[in-house]
């Protein structure tokens, strides 16, 4: 299990990379860090775009930079929105962690004033489509 200062200084990970949002449209920022099996840490934000559709969310952001650097599986990944408690991540942001979770992935679920919630993957997305 990680401790109160792992999950805190992942939380401080995902803000900082939430700074990096671009987020015109919504005005709702969002950050994500992530931990792969290998240790490594991978971030990335939401960008939206003109063509509402085209945008993308933070969790996807950081995993696909992940998955173009060699990260096979998501042992941790930290989720930060300005949200009255913590953000939950979106169903689409569910079913691609599922691609790359674990039986022990941990989604840190969290918000600006780092109130946060710490589950296991499987408990919020159960019955994932996988081929
Ligand atoms: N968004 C994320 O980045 N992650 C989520 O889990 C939910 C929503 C983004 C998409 C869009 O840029 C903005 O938040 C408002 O929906």
């Amino acid at each position: 299990m990680l401790t109160e200062k792992e999950v805190l200084d992942l939380i401080d990970e995902a803000i900082e990379a939430q700074k990096g949002a671009y987020a015109k449209f919504s005005n709702f920022k969002v950050g994500a860090t992530l931990i792969d099996d290998r240790g490594n840490h991978y971030s990335g934000s939401n960008v939206e775009n003109s063509s509402y559709g085209l945008s993308m969310c933070g969790e996807r952001n950081a995993i696909f930079h992940a998955v173009s650097q060699g990260m096979k599986k998501i042992q941790v990944i930290a989720v930060v929105g300005d949200t009255e408690g913590p953000i939950s991540p979106c169903g689409a942001c569910r079913q691609v962690i599922n691609e790359f979770a674990t039986e022990k992935t941990i989604v840190i679920m969290a918000n600006s004033k780092k109130e946060y919630k710490v589950v296991k993957f499987i408990d919020i997305f159960p019955y994932g489509f996988k081929l």
